[in-house]
């Protein structure tokens, strides 16, 4: 009973978050490089010129309108730009890693790392040889890299002269993207993902589009997105058979507020929304009926080419992928009191605790996440993303007393371990976010820390880098030495 004895424990990390090295080693500028620090209060900018050249910052998230971009605006700080700095501290941070005993590494590679503007015809050597030595040095110690091909950045450069996502011509460049990393990395990597959280990508920095909310535009666009993913996963099986590829998408658990049958249609609309539509086209190969239906009753005609439809069908995913940190209720009403969430929020729940950033706490949520993706899709399942964003204090004596962190991610484990032995879900790793810390993706922040690793960074950029172990560390070596058995107190 318990955990398969091959179970990848680990942690995870996105480029644009921990990375840093923004112009390194002739790395190019993505989307991800525009956006500004923020908070929960404070959204997140980014900076946009117009075609007459003024400039002004927008919320990250509203509209780029048509002509104009995103730009690099001097004397603004911007957290991708040094991040947590593994550009320079990989060696240190992948030896305390192996100190905790992981099994598993998720990361994701900087696209204009190796394709500087997105449409290069020849890869930047210095950035594949910088992955190179990441790989190596997982190796090592016995790591497996568990490799997000795209995690929230795409060259900006693709912005600019192609409209990101929106022009099919951008399949090509990710194709000769992925083509380069698979041949370079085949015997290096095994578990690939293709977009990280799929489900999000709406926005100017994700799909790289002006006026991204157009129904149209964004459909498009998310079209081309996901036939890149299909095209992915069939260049990766030519590559090397033995890849496993999966996909990469926020699966919240959505709830019906009440028994009312009017809050559990609206929950079954959003549920498919914003997550199950992108899984059933990358598990099944195919636009399900109800959405092919919305896109009927608004008159939006996909543009297809002869043979998607068979790219579809033939690069759907091994693996399921999946971040999960709160549930969400859904109501039928309007004018409810809302609470926060990964990139969405629901209402408020009666049942469950917040964090400080109004994410709802929800462990038992992650069961029935677990069961409902495999019963449905009956794939093999790995946690990608779980974790607590808190404030950390470093006490006099300079120990980080990270209980609530324990808490949180031992209350998921339990839950996560039913959902194995009662349940009999195929899951096969487990590797929680933000394992060192890292930039804030939502607001921009340092002090939303989720690692069992603390770094001397703050909002401002300012700090020495210098890495220092937390409480959480110790106890999680304990979980993985024991393979999920030892949970510490409070099981
Ligand atoms: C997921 C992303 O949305 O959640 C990560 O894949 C992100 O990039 C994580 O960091 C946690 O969200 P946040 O906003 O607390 O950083």
């Amino acid at each position: 009973m318990g955990f398969p004895k091959e179970f990848l424990w680990g942690g995870a990390t996105a480029a644009n978050q921990y990375e840093g090295g923004y112009l390194s080693g002739g790395k190019g500028l993505a989307t991800a490089d525009t956006i500004t620090a923020g908070s929960l209060k404070e959204p997140r900018r980014i900076f946009i010129e117009r075609e007459d050249g003024t400039r002004e910052a927008i919320n990250r998230f509203f509209d780029v309108p048509k002509g104009a971009r995103a730009v690099v605006e001097d004397g603004v700080y911007y957290p991708s730009h040094v991040a947590t700095d593994f550009y320079h501290h990989y060696e240190e941070d992948i030896r305390l890693m192996a100190e905790m005993g992981f099994k598993a590494f998720r990361l994701s590679i900087n696209w204009t790392r190796i394709y500087p503007g997105g449409d290069d015809e020849t890869p930047n050597e210095e950035g594949l040889a910088f992955y190179d030595k990441v790989f190596d040095e997982c190796l090592k110690y016995g790591i497996e890299p568990v490799v997000t091909i795209n995690h929230f950045d795409l060259p900006l450069h693709l912005a600019y002269e192609y409209e990101g996502w929106l022009d099919r011509r951008t399949i090509g460049f990710f194709e000769r993207y992925c083509t380069t990393i698979f041949r370079r990395y085949k015997d290096k990597v095994k578990y690939w993902m293709t977009f990280n959280e799929i489900n999000f990508l709406r926005d100017y920095s994700t799909l790289g589009i002006t006026e991204a909310s157009d129904y149209v535009r964004q459909q498009q666009a998310i079209y081309h997105v996901l036939l890149a993913s299909a095209r992915a996963v069939i260049l990766g099986h030519e590559i090397n058979p033995d890849f496993k590829i999966g996909l990469m998408i926020a699966s919240m658990m959505f709830y019906p507020e009440t028994c009312n049958p009017l809050d559990s249609l609206e929950e079954m609309q959003v549920t498919r929304e914003m997550r199950d539509f992108y899984y059933d086209v990358q598990c099944r190969g195919t636009y399900p009926s109800y959405r092919l239906k919305e896109m009927e009753r608004r008159h939006m005609v996909l543009k297809k080419e002869e043979g998607d439809d068979a790219i579809l069908k033939n690069g759907t995913v091994d693996y399921i992928g999946f971040s999960y940190y709160n549930s969400a209720a859904i109501s039928g009403k309007k004018d409810k009191e809302k609470s926060g969430g990964n990139q969405m929020g629901g209402v408020k729940n009666p049942y469950l605790e917040e964090t400080e950033w109004g994410w709802p706490v929800d462990p038992v949520g992650l069961r029935l996440v677990l069961n409902r993706l495999y019963d449905k899709y009956q794939l093999p399942l790995m946690i990608v993303e779980n974790g607590l964003g808190a404030i950390d204090r470093i006490e006099s004596d300079g120990t980080i007393n990270d209980d609530y962190r324990i808490d949180y991610l031992r209350r998921h484990i339990v839950e996560m371990k039913k959902a194995v032995e009662e349940d009999g879900v195929d899951l096969v790793g487990y590797l929680p976010w933000g394992w060192i810390d890292l930039v804030s993706a939502g607001t921009g922040e340092m002090k939303k820390r989720y690692g069992f690793v603390y770094v001397d960074m703050d909002d401002a950029g300012e700090g020495t880098l210098s890495r220092r172990k937390k409480k959480s560390f110790d106890w999680y070596r304990r979980v993985i030495e024991t393979n999920g058995e030892d949970l510490g107190e409070g099981e």
